[in-house]
């Protein structure tokens, strides 16, 4: 490992944009088939892995959606939500917001207590076993209706106080964040955080529209902004946070290439950017591989390194007491001396 990539490994950094049913690593997802009789088109992690090669958002998730089909237990639901939070923790990420998407079980029958249940007892374990900060998003499918989505808040709301926010994902051309508007004005009425996608492959106005007729505390990805530099004023004075995930870009050909995406751009005109995993397996790289590869492919600097790891954990949705315990912490690994 060279004095960089272990400088970066080490370095106290967030994951506030990944999706738990997007991080089972082919092996798990096999190992679950097999537990739960799910017959996939793949019977090896290598095959598997092959299959990760896309032409767009909606090629992937149409295999992100068959590849839920493993996840049937509480136990599943708990094994890969700890294992993406090992995998996290071995990768310097102290504060992990993780999505989930429960339309994709219950429309299945699979209880919402088995979901909830498994994963709500990976984080505590992480909690314990790591001393990880780890919180948990549930997102809704833009591309079902609204009274869906209103169907997944209730559901939750008896583990309202395990919840630090609703996010939405899925088909995104289409389905504007306007469709969504009384959605989520509930679930801020209800006490929680919001962060939607929007701007990935969607054009600007819908990030406006998260903007202004949602209301969120982050945007995920939101890209697409650049193309409206009103909205981008807008943001980079409001300090919105936006999820970007430069990895998941470069699979779903958001960008042509690594070379021409938008990260820098974005933190020159004082964008709130943080990088984030979406994905991991699917799309080639945890935190770490996604700061990497954009060091390389944007030249970023140690300074611009530092500066996205400490955006994350000011966008991060913990108390101001736990971020100025974090900020602290990454304050005394940046001071200390470098080797090689
Ligand atoms: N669900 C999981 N990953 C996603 C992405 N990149 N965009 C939209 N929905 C998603
Ligand atoms: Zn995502």
């Amino acid at each position: 490992m060279t004095g960089i990539e272990a400088f970066v490994r080490g370095l106290p950094k967030t994951d506030l944009h990944m999706h738990i049913e997007g991080s089972i690593e082919p092996e798990l997802m096999l190992e679950l088939a097999a537990r739960n009789g799910v017959t996939l088109r793949w019977d090896t992690p290598e095959a598997l892995r092959g299959a990760y090669r896309f032409e767009n958002l909606q090629s992937f998730l149409d295999l992100y959606f068959e590849g839920c089909k493993v996840l049937v237990t509480e136990r599943d639901f708990r094994d890969v939500t700890r294992a993406y939070l090992r995998r996290a923790h071995e990768d310097g990420v102290v504060r992990a917001e993780l999505f989930i998407g429960p339309q994709s079980f219950t429309e299945r029958g699979i209880p919402i207590e088995a979901l909830m249940s498994g994963v709500l007892a990976a984080m505590e374990d992480a909690r314990g076993a790591h001393g990880m900060s780890v919180g948990l998003m549930i997102s809704v499918h833009r591309h079902r209706t609204e009274p869906d989505a209103f169907a997944v808040l209730n559901q939750v709301m008896p583990w309202k106080d395990d919840i630090i926010g609703i996010g939405m994902g899925g088909a995104e051309v289409g389905n504007p964040p306007s469709k969504f508007a009384r959605f989520f004005r509930a679930a801020r009425e209800r006490g929680f955080r919001t962060a939607v996608h929007a701007g990935e492959e969607g054009p600007a106005s819908y990030v406006r529209e998260a903007l202004d007729l949602l209301h969120v505390d982050r945007i995920d990805h939101g890209n697409a902004c650049l193309a409206d530099p009103d909205l981008v004023r807008e943001l980079a004075i409001r300090r919105v946070p936006l999820t970007v995930c430069p990895l998941s870009n470069l699979r779903l050909k958001v960008v042509p290439s690594l070379e021409e995406h938008p990260l820098k751009a974005m933190m020159a005109h004082g964008l709130h950017v943080t990088v984030n995993s979406d994905d991991p397996p699917y799309f080639g790289g945890y935190v770490t591989e996604n700061l990497l590869a954009c060091r390389e492919a944007l030249g970023l600097s140690r300074d611009a390194i530092v500066r996205l790891v400490r955006n994350g954990l000011e966008a991060a949705f913990v108390t101001e007491e736990e971020r100025q315990a974090l900020l602290l912490r990454l304050d005394a690994y940046v001071r200390m001396p470098v080797d090689g």
